[in-house]
């Protein structure tokens, strides 16, 4: 069986900079693989062209089944390939299932058009309450953004692209900012997402939510991809060692 996303020689170039520099892995069907490296390595510029934000990217993507290259972000989000942002910007005048309401009701520019003629386009409340429940935040729905603490904003984050039903979330760095005990519970919804049919692609420059959660991790530096294997292989990684040794020393 083919991966749920085979990414083949992925290339984005900023004038004469390489920020993916000929990157190629895949994710199985409910697969849970991590993408780590320090700062500037290149990852959120893999998820800009992988979710279809960067439309100069090149390379071969196939994501179930089909050459995704050139497909715009909408199109890619309608065939379950989803991401996060670095930070997590929700509406704070709505609730957290308000907020996931609109998510799953506006991925496209056209569908205040479509509400206008046919009335019967339906929010999937029942993909609302289950991604509030995966995410932990069953009782939180009618609370504000602003209530929420730190790591329970990024759950709502979670939650908001969960609400969408997809084969497989790009997570960029989603326990920035978090303390070590809601890391650790985040790492615990990761982990059940699969069992729920959801792949994902973990990115962070800290290795300690990836080694934890995936079970085969990518190391990029400088836009090239440096190791590959399971944690306790990556871990110990002479080139990955020397990758953050040497981006600690920059700081
Ligand atoms: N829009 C852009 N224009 C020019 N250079 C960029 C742009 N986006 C990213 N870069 C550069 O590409 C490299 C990789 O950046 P990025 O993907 O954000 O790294 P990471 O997410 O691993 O920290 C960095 O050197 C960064 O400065
Ligand atoms: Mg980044």
């Amino acid at each position: 069986m083919s991966p749920l996303l085979e990414v083949t020689d992925l290339m984005v170039s900023y004038g004469g900079l390489n920020a993916v520099d000929l990157v190629s892995f895949s994710v199985e069907e409910a697969g849970i693989v991590g993408l780590i490296g320090p700062n500037g390595a290149g990852k959120t510029t893999c998820i800009d062209a992988l979710s279809g934000f960067i439309p100069h990217a090149t390379g071969r993507v196939r994501f179930a089944g089909e050459n995704i290259e050139g497909w715009p972000a909408h199109r890619r989000a309608e065939h379950g390939l989803v991401r996060t942002f670095q930070s997590v910007e929700m509406f704070d005048d709505l609730t957290v299932r308000e907020n996931l309401i609109v998510a799953a009701t506006t991925t496209r520019w056209w569908s205040v058009f479509i509400d206008a003629c046919r009335p019967s386009y339906r929010v999937r409340n029942i993909d609302v309450e289950w991604a509030l429940e995966a995410t932990g935040l069953g009782g939180e729905g009618e609370r504000y953004p602003t209530e929420l603490g730190h790591g329970q904003r990024r759950l709502a984050g979670l939650a908001r692209v969960l609400a969408s039903r997809p084969r497989l979330v790009l997570l960029d760095e989603p326990a920035a900012g978090l303390d070590s005990a809601e890391s650790v519970a985040l790492a615990s919804r990761l982990r059940s997402l699969p069992d729920l049919g959801i792949a994902v692609l973990l990115v962070d420059h800290d290795m300690g939510l990836v080694l934890d959660v995936c079970e085969q991790i990518h190391v990029l530096d400088l836009g090239r991809v440096i190791a590959s294997g399971p944690p306790r292989e990556v871990r110990t990684n002479p080139d990955v060692v020397e990758a953050y040794l040497g981006s600690e020393a920059d700081e």
